[in-house]
């Protein structure tokens, strides 16, 4: 059966501070070194509200974010797994989701917003994957069987920040050095022998698009323009020696990357209407290549 969700990108006024959004999508990185102290009240209630305005992209998908504050004598090494002997934050969230397909898309889509959220008002924030553990995270933190959860957020004040500005200037030269792929490596013409640079109307979009996080930096989305139409693909090639337990995070991140470009195209009042794509019962003829998986058809009105 042919399952399509139409969307409307309809998030003007939505989310906060829409108009600061592309120089925080732009700028962030993920931070791995935390001040101890906690984050002012006036910081919480600032969280409670980004929280509060997170984009679903599907709104029946019932999307559960506990925010974890880290008590000295839990284990944060059970929690993160190996990254807990090297990160100490002193908050995290354990966002996890039920719904019927593509629920991780869903759920990199929220976090996504949250992350950007949080950089925006000065608190760095890093993914810290859990796909490998995900039975294990489940049972620690009482979520469903049938829920899903692919990565803690775990965030707080950078270590060494003077707030908002100093986030962006760092975020800024960090980004020049975190080897994102080129734009003629992920954008192709027509089909995926024909790699090119986008037109000039998009170029802001997918710059926004690229600088999404993305699990041992796969940076899996692949953008297909064809007949007008943009289309997200996500390389879901098993990467073995890195990711030998679960290739899962492709869509997790296909959902970062499709949240910074739906945040770029508010900040930039561009309207947008996007498709989902089954590709198991797809009958749009979209052009195939092993271990990409189309996603979303992006239709953008000028
Ligand atoms: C789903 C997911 C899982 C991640 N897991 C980890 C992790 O376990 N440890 C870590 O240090 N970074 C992790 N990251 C952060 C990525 O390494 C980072 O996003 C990527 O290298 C790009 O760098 P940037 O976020 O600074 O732009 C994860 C990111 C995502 C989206």
């Amino acid at each position: 059966m042919v399952t399509k969700k139409k969307q409307h990108a309809d998030i003007e006024g939505r989310l906060s501070n829409t108009n600061s959004l592309i120089p925080a999508i732009l700028s962030r990185r993920s931070v791995r070194v935390y001040e101890q102290r906690p984050l002012s009240e006036e910081d919480l209630e600032k969280i409670n509200q980004i929280q509060n305005s997170v984009m679903p992209l599907f709104p029946k998908y019932i999307f559960s974010n506990d925010m974890q504050t880290r008590e000295k004598k839990q284990n944060i090494v059970e929690i993160l797994g190996a990254y807990g002997h090297i990160i100490s934050p002193p908050y995290y969230f354990v966002p996890s989701i039920h719904g019927k397909s593509y629920p991780l898309i869903d759920l990199g889509f929220r976090m996504q917003q949250i992350a950007v959220g949080l950089w925006s008002i000065g608190i760095g924030s890093c993914f810290i994957g859990c796909l490998s553990r995900e039975a294990k995270v489940r049972q620690l933190f009482m979520i469903p069987p049938e829920d899903r959860i692919a990565a803690f957020l775990v965030f707080g004040y950078p270590a060494r920040s003077n707030g908002i500005q100093s986030l962006i200037e760092i975020g800024k030269f960090a980004k020049g050095n975190s080897g994102r792929k080129k734009i003629e490596e992920v954008f192709f013409y027509d089909d995926f022998n024909s790699p090119g640079l986008p037109p000039t109307s998009l170029e802001k979009i997918l710059e926004c698009a690229q600088a999404a996080p993305s699990a041992v930096n796969a940076q899996p989305w692949r953008f297909l323009l064809r007949n007008k139409k943009l289309f997200l693909y996500v390389n879901c090639k098993p990467k073995q020696f890195l990711l030998p337990e679960n290739d899962d995070y492709c869509f997790h991140d296909g959902g970062t990357c499709l949240a910074n470009i739906f945040m770029a195209a508010n900040s930039l009042g561009i309207k947008m209407y996007w498709e989902f794509i089954d590709h198991m019962s797809d009958n749009r003829n979209l052009p195939k290549k092993e271990f990409l998986v189309p996603l979303v058809e992006i239709i953008i009105k000028n």
